[in-house]
């Protein structure tokens, strides 16, 4: 079994815009969270967030329903990790839920002086559901690296 974590949380006012729907920030804070935690399982080590992909986010969530984050660990290559995030909102009355947003976010692993990146274990995925992150995390890193370094001014 992939290094999980889920964060259940309920939609406060003082975590809402002047609509009644989470804040997007909140949203991206608890999904950061629970994604360090599935990280953090996996290697025993601290870890910091190298990048986040993108973040869209399908529907709002209101104040008094549930923001359900789920994250798991979809590949280990060197000192680096990419966790997969699945946000759920759920309707406590009804039961319904909705995936409000996805999310793809690399953390890199810390020695014990957390300074310089080291190496985080392999992870060899089993399921067949496992194999499938597996094989399209590899797709994503080598999007994500050579897109970075052709649109990131930073050096
Ligand atoms: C992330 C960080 C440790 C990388 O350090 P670095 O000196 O660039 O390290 P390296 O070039 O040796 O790369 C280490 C790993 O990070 C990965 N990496 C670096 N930048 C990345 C990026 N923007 N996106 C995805 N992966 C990245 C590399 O691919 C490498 O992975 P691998 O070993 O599995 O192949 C460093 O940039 C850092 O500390 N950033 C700040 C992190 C932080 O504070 N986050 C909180 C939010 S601000």
């Amino acid at each position: 079994m992939e290094p999980k974590a889920e964060i259940t949380e309920i939609v406060l006012p003082n975590d809402a815009n002047i609509l009644g729907n989470i804040l997007g920030g909140k949203v991206m804070h608890l999904i950061d969270i629970a994604c360090a935690i599935a990280a953090f399982r996996h290697c025993r080590k601290p870890v910091v967030t190298a990048s986040i992909d993108f973040l869209d986010f399908k529907h709002p969530i209101k104040v008094g329903e549930l923001i359900i984050i789920k994250a798991s660990l979809n590949r280990a290559f060197n000192t680096s990790m990419e966790i997969g995030a699945r946000v759920l909102s759920e309707n406590l009355y009804t039961g319904e839920l909705k995936h409000t947003s996805s999310a793809y976010l690399t953390f890199v692993a810390l020695d014990e002086n957390k300074e310089k990146p080291v190496p985080v274990g392999e992870y060899v995925p089993q399921t067949g559901n496992d194999i499938r992150r597996w094989k399209q995390a590899e797709v994503r890193r080598s999007h994500r690296l050579s897109g970075h370094k052709k649109v990131s001014g930073i050096k």
